[in-house]
């Protein structure tokens, strides 16, 4: 299957995904990562992996993500031969002209145990409840705000001595497994 990543941070996923199709554990091939954020590490991770990857032109916008940039990234994917688009810490709200492109084909990874603290930090949000357990969630994405329907999950505890970042540490390792699993999942499913 080809897959395209979109990202905007440190694209510890998207390595995660480069090292399960290295190990032949995942049977894929990333066609391109694109970021919205020019100084995200997803794209010197691409780099180095001899990735195709780019920029998204995002017109200034800091949180938005105007129409022409998802039609523009729509056919950019499409162009790439991509067949399944994962967000991977991709910090934009995905709307119509790029869910029209790719309908079904669009997923992402979330750091909690949804329907269970949606929306940013979800890590900061579970330490703050005193939630006994959180997790990762891989699921297809709508006009939402991590609402689509659930592909894969998993568990992991929180500790008495938990702190936001020792929480979100633990639910990474988890993370780096789930995604690529849920992926060949998917792509088994499409075969
Ligand atoms: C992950 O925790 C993911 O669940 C969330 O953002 C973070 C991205 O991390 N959506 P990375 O860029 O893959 O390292």
């Amino acid at each position: 299957i080809r897959l395209g990543i979109l990202g905007s941070g440190s694209g510890s996923n998207m390595q995660a995904i480069v090292d399960a199709i290295d190990s032949g554990e995942l049977n894929a091939e990333i066609a391109l990562v694109l970021s919205d954020n020019p100084d995200g590490f997803i794209l010197e991770r691409a780099q180095k992996a001899g990735i195709p990857n780019a920029v998204i032109d995002c017109h200034g916008f800091k949180t938005k993500f105007p129409d022409a940039a998802q039609a523009a990234i729509g056919q950019q994917l499409k162009d790439a031969g991509v067949e399944l688009v994962c967000l991977a810490g991709f910090m934009r709200l995905v709307k119509a002209p790029l869910l029209e492109a790719f309908p079904n084909r669009i997923i992402n990874i979330h750091p909690s145990l949804l329907p269970n603290f949606p929306g940013l930090e979800a890590w900061v949000q579970a330490v703050e409840a005193g939630a006994r357990e959180s997790g990762c969630t891989v699921h297809y994405v709508d006009a939402g705000m991590d609402t689509g329907p659930i592909i894969m999950q998993a568990m992991v505890p929180v500790m008495g001595d938990d702190t936001a970042s020792s929480l979100h540490q633990r639910i990474q390792v988890e993370e780096h497994r789930l995604y690529p699993a849920a992926i060949n999942h998917i792509s088994e499913q499409l075969r």
